[in-house]
């Protein structure tokens, strides 16, 4: 299976969820592909926050090397699915859904739930990365 995680600034929180399901697949032994980007274009080429880059070590995973980038057209044909961090993010990505099978595969990672934007508080990073993680489990329990 093919996941796109996306977020606004794709520094913070996709990136995070980018390594935890990757984490977490490769731990089942599941063959699936993890990618992330973001709806907003401040940080492209930039890797991740350096709060996110630090969390996720923490926690046995390596972030570092990921490259922010936008989302695009072409990534409805790349992933079968699309996860989204919060509701600007499911109306933004939504926008540029071209058909219904385009709409089917975005969802929010948590379910009547979103992951907010850490940006602005430190302190919102590890909650943030709990968040995550949860969402991740649940999805892999749900379509492993
Ligand atoms: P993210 O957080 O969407 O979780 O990556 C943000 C990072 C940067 C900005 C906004 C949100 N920004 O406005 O630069």
């Amino acid at each position: 299976m093919k996941i796109l995680m996306v977020c606004l600034g794709n520094i913070c929180r996709s990136p995070l969820a980018e390594g935890i399901m990757q984490h977490l697949a490769n731990k089942q032994n599941l063959n699936w592909h993890i990618d992330s980007a973001g709806t907003g274009d401040w940080h492209i080429g930039e890797g991740p926050d350096r709060r996110s880059v630090r969390v996720a070590r923490d926690n046995g995973i390596d972030i570092s090397r990921q490259v922010c980038r936008l989302f695009r057209t072409s990534d409805f044909d790349t992933f079968d699915q699309i996860l989204v961090m919060d509701r600007n993010n499911l109306s933004n990505i939504l926008a540029m859904a071209r058909n219904e099978d385009d709409r089917k595969k975005v969802s929010l990672l948590l379910i009547d739930q979103i992951v907010p934007d850490p940006y602005h508080d430190d302190r919102q990073f590890k909650p943030v990365f709990r968040l995550i993680e949860e969402g991740c489990r649940a999805f892999i329990a749900k379509y492993k």
